[in-house]
C-alpha cells in the first residue's frame, strides 16, 4: 500500500482543461498535498491575445494559489505550459511536444469540456467527444488515463439506479 503522495513522487502529470473550474483546483491540490510530484504538464490554448505561459502565469497568482504559494514558493517551475486547442487536429501539439509528452507523462487528467448544456452540438462534439477521443489515442502512448466528466452520472437520466460506470448507449429501434 502506497500513500497518495507516495503514489505521485516522481510523477509528471498531465492536464487540461487547467484554467477551468475543476482543473485549477486539481491543479493546486495536486502541487500542494504532493509535493513530490515531478512535474505538472498543463494543455493550454491561446486566448485573447495572452499565450499559454502568461495565463499560467496570470492563474497562479490567483487567491487560491496563495497557499501552495506560502509552503512552496518554488511551485510555478514544475508547472509546464504547452499550447495546444483541443478542436484542432492533433490537439494543435507540435511534433516536438507530442515527443516530449508521450515520453514524459506518467498520469493524465483530461478535465476539458464544455459544460454549457445549451451549446450548438457541433461545437459539444467537438470538445467533449472528439478531443476526448484525440486525449485518448495520445494518452494510449502513455501509462495511464484519468477523464473527469460528469457525463457517465448526467447522460443516462433514464435509469432509476445510476452507478459510477459508463453505460452502453440505448440502442436505436423502429427506424429504418
Ligand atoms: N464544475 C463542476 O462542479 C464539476 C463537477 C464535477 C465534474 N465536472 C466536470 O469537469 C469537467 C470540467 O468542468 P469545469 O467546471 O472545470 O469547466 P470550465 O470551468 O468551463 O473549464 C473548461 C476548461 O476547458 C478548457 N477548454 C475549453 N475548450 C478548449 C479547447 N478548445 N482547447 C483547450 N482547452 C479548452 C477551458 O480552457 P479556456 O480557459 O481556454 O477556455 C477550461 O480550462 C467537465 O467534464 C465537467 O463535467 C465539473
Amino acid at each position: 500500500m502506497v500513500t497518495i503522495p507516495e503514489y505521485y513522487e516522481g510523477k509528471n502529470v498531465l492536464i487540461t482543461g487547467a484554467t477551468g473550474f475543476m482543473g485549477k483546483v486539481l491543479l493546486e491540490k495536486l502541487l500542494r498535498s504532493c509535493p513530490g510530484v515531478k512535474a505538472a504538464y498543463v494543455l493550454v490554448r491561446p486566448k485573447a491575445g495572452q499565450v499559454p505561459n502568461v495565463r499560467i502565469a496570470d492563474m497562479i497568482n490567483c487567491k487560491l494559489f496563495d497557499r501552495l504559494r506560502e509552503e512552496q514558493p518554488d511551485f510555478a517551475e514544475k508547472i509546464v505550459a504547452v499550447n495546444s486547442d483541443l478542436t484542432q487536429p492533433d490537439l494543435d501539439l507540435s511534433i516536438e511536444d507530442q515527443e516530449t509528452l508521450v515520453g514524459c507523462i506518467n498520469i493524465v487528467f483530461h478535465c476539458a469540456a464544455t459544460i454549457r448544456f445549451n451549446e450548438p452540438l457541433k461545437d459539444a462534439m467537438q470538445l467533449n467527444v472528439l478531443a476526448t477521443q484525440k486525449m485518448l489515442n495520445l494518452a494510449h502512448r502513455m501509462k495511464h488515463f484519468w477523464c473527469l466528466s460528469t457525463c457517465p452520472r448526467l447522460c443516462p437520466c433514464d435509469r432509476e439506479l445510476i452507478e459510477e460506470v459508463v453505460y452502453p448507449p440505448p440502442s436505436i429501434t423502429g427506424s429504418s
